[in-house]
């Protein structure tokens, strides 16, 4: 049923969904009214155009809510989940500066957190850093330790863009809950694949955005709770949209075909991730039958439906890539793949540097097909036999 064809050229196959997804030609179609028939400025509140468009934008804001079960008047607009966390991290250290100066974060967060704790330790605060074991998740009993009287905030990324592994986010809501502190999630990878219910999980602050999930780039929204009341500094002055926390004129197209996407997901969730579960392990077992050597990073249990990390022993994940003209995957996030340093997402877990070279993501996606998983496995299987029989490493790796 989620069978719909991308406008993409025929090429390589595209298995690299945790890095971006095609927009969803349904979405496409919700968005294109608004770039030309219904092209009113959201907040002109004396005239039809602004109205229809402002009642776009407040349908959109409704499905996004109702994607992670919360109340429309909780999520914000913004440009996309880098915005979202900045937002959400610095906004909340800031506002509650005189309550505490400690912040508790992971070793592998994406580094648009990453880089937000950094900045506050220059202005001051404290940040401890939680260790993942080698399946890539917390230990909530180091997490407990960690909070103390002057701890404002917890964030933990829902679910990862290199290895899939998705966190015990209940159990840390409790915890957080029952200690008075903020828990913010980067559900960046995990909003519109898995379940995510703020109120059952007690989120305080959740970041999404649109471009993994079938929707719009520079798009994403912030939820902030309404009660218990989450307060923000926020970064941008302007009109005051977004109650203050965001300004500038929302861009109608984006936010309609954000809510689009949350609300195709919400509906198709549990199928797609069955299906998408069914053609990982295809592709997991004929790679493993081939190639016996390869190992899986991270959780197998705990994982999005579409992602792998395969670690195979003795090449280089970067002359896989390259060398897989057929096929698009990466050695990790898009956002960093610039550098060719092993992956400190794959060495917080417990990989060696030679190991973290030597693996690849695999991220399938809803216009990923069997037929394609099939060649895709041929392709991998061919190239890696290639490469391990050409001594395996060479120019990155022997960098690292
Ligand atoms: C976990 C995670 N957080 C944040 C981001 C940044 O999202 P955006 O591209 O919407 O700014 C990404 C994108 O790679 C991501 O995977």
């Amino acid at each position: 049923m989620n069978r719909h064809s991308t406008a993409a050229a025929p090429g390589p196959i595209y298995l690299d969904n945790q890095a971006t997804t095609a927009t969803d030609p349904r979405v496409v179609e919700a968005m294109l009214p608004f770039f030309t028939e219904k092209f009113g400025n959201p907040h002109s509140t004396g005239h039809a155009f602004g109205w229809q468009a402002s009642d776009a934008v407040e349908a959109a804001r409704q499905k996004i809510a109702n994607l992670i079960g919360a109340d429309a008047r909780e999520i914000i607009f913004t440009s996309g989940a880098t915005e979202s966390n900045n937002l959400a991290i610095k906004g909340l250290a800031r506002f509650n500066r005189s309550r505490g100066d400690h912040l508790i974060t992971t070793r592998i967060e994406h580094k648009c957190v990453l880089e937000c704790f950094q900045r506050l330790q220059r202005e001051g605060f404290r940040v401890t850093y939680l260790d993942v074991d080698d399946a890539g998740r917390i230990d909530l009993s180091q997490l407990s330790e960690a909070i103390g009287a002057g701890t404002l905030m917890v964030s933990v990324i829902g679910a990862h863009n290199e290895v899939g592994v998705v966190q015990q986010l209940a159990d840390i809501g409790a915890l957080c809950r029952d200690c008075g502190v903020h828990f913010h999630s980067d559900c960046a990878q995990a909003a519109g694949k898995i379940e995510l219910d703020v109120n059952s999980l007690k989120i305080d602050l959740l970041s999404i955005s649109g471009h993994k999930m079938y929707g719009p780039m520079g798009i994403g929204a912030l939820y902030i709770r309404r009660r218990p009341r989450v307060r923000l500094q926020a970064m941008m002055d302007g009109g005051g949209q977004e109650r203050g926390y965001r300004s500038g004129t929302l861009p109608t197209p984006l936010c309609v075909g954000l809510g689009e996407a949350a609300e195709l997901a919400r509906l198709e969730m549990a199928d797609e991730a069955r299906r998408l579960t069914g053609l990982r392990e295809q592709l997991l077992a004929s790679l493993r039958k081939n190639l016996p050597n390869l190992q899986v990073n991270g959780s197998m249990d705990h994982r999005l439906p579409g992602n792998l990390n395969l670690m195979f022993a003795g090449i280089s994940g970067d002359d896989l890539v390259t060398g897989l003209k057929g096929l698009a995957i990466s050695t990790g996030s898009a956002c960093t793949s610039a550098t060719v340093e092993p992956s400190y997402v794959l060495r917080a877990m417990g990989l060696s540097d030679r190991d973290a070279s030597a693996s690849v993501r695999i991220g399938l996606g809803r216009f990923t097909t069997y037929e394609e998983i099939e060649k895709a496995g041929e392709l991998i299987i061919g190239e890696v036999l290639k490469l391990q029989a050409s001594g395996g490493q060479s120019s990155s790796a022997s960098a690292a």
